[in-house]
């Protein structure tokens, strides 16, 4: 190993960067080149490379976002923008490409690896949908700041003995939506993974209003087959049953953004100098993720394609504590 690459994929998240300095400082460390490449797997494509020092990664670790850029890249789902990439990786003599992301991102990263690329991936997504990792990167601060906004409306919808629905991010997985329940003390948890009628939902509110709760509050996730707008329908057409005057709040990409959290900040230099330590012993076509609280290796065959199962313990325990 003489060259790698770096790149940042998908939905950024907090810790990208430590993620980014880790990866380039310790393959200095080990007198290998290192080439940021800018917007993901679009710039790899258009060969946006610049040269890694030790100084271009200073002052990063505390900052939020990705220093390289991120992007979704329709075109690397076509066969002619993987040849593009791989032509690109020869062209710059990249013998080791690291990818950081998530689900999408390491499916990219797959697809390069079955083509013969050396890429480690490095787990990287607000989502925490990703196998092969018990946390990935961000998660913890995109949590801490939906657990800020929860407690804030809380105190509001105390004063006001009202409901709020707070959506929170996750297309396709309630995991946050589920932590973030959990540790806001919400009365209902809204999740794609778990069906739900607006009813149901109206009737736990009812019930919090009647055991005399100055506020109900809902956290939804994103993708909740039942969304935000059906039960904001749903309420105030039956209003009057349900006691709470109903508010809500989007916190979108809020979550994304913003300085890492001390857990990030580590967790993503431990992954990225694993991802370093994989190249170094000759192993590639594996996610860097931590399992058990130890950086682990999981073949990139074994990631792709799975989702990461919420833990049906925790939905069953939020509804024990909504009381
Ligand atoms: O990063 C993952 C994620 O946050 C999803 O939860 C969300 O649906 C999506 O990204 C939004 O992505 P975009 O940045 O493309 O709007």
């Amino acid at each position: 190993m003489r060259r790698i690459g770096v790149l940042t994929s998908g939905g950024d998240a907090p810790g990208m960067n430590a993620a980014i300095r880790a990866v380039t400082r310790c393959a200095l460390e080990r007198g290998w080149e290192v080439e940021g490449i800018r917007h993901g797997f679009t710039g790899l494509i258009e060969g946006e490379f610049t040269a890694h020092t030790d100084r271009s990664v200073g002052g990063i670790i505390q900052r939020g976002g990705t220093i390289l850029g991120s992007a979704r890249c329709p075109a690397f789902l076509t066969e002619a923008g993987r040849g593009a990439a791989i032509a690109q990786l020869e062209a710059h003599r990249i013998d080791g490409l690291v990818v950081i992301g998530g689900n999408g991102s390491q499916c990219g990263a797959f697809e390069l690896a079955r083509r013969g690329v050396p890429v480690v991936g490095v787990a990287s997504t607000i989502d925490n949908d990703l196998s092969g990792t018990d946390l990935a990167i961000g998660v913890d601060s995109a949590l801490n700041i939906a657990l800020e906004a929860i407690d804030r409306l809380k105190t509001t919808a105390s004063s006001h003995h009202r409901a709020f629905l707070i959506e929170v991010m996750g297309r396709e997985c309630g995991y946050l939506a589920l932590m973030a329940g959990l540790a806001g003390g919400a009365e209902v948890v809204l999740i794609p993974e778990v069906e739900a009628s607006p009813e149901e939902v109206a009737t736990r509110m009812r019930e919090a209003y009647e055991r005399g709760k100055a506020h109900a509050i809902a956290v939804v996730a994103e993708g909740a087959r039942l969304g935000t707008a059906a039960l904001v329908k749903h309420f105030h057409e039956h209003h009057a049953q349900i006691g709470f005057e109903l508010r809500t709040t989007t916190l979108g990409h809020v979550q994304r953004g913003g300085a890492p959290l001390a857990f990030d900040r580590l967790l993503a230099t431990r992954l990225g100098a694993g991802a370093v330590a994989a190249f170094a012993d000759g192993t590639a076509s594996v996610l860097v993720g931590t399992l058990s609280g130890h950086v682990a290796r999981t073949p990139l065959a074994d990631v792709v394609g799975r989702k990461r199962p919420i833990d049906p313990d925790l939905v069953s325990l939020a509804r024990v504590l909504e009381r």
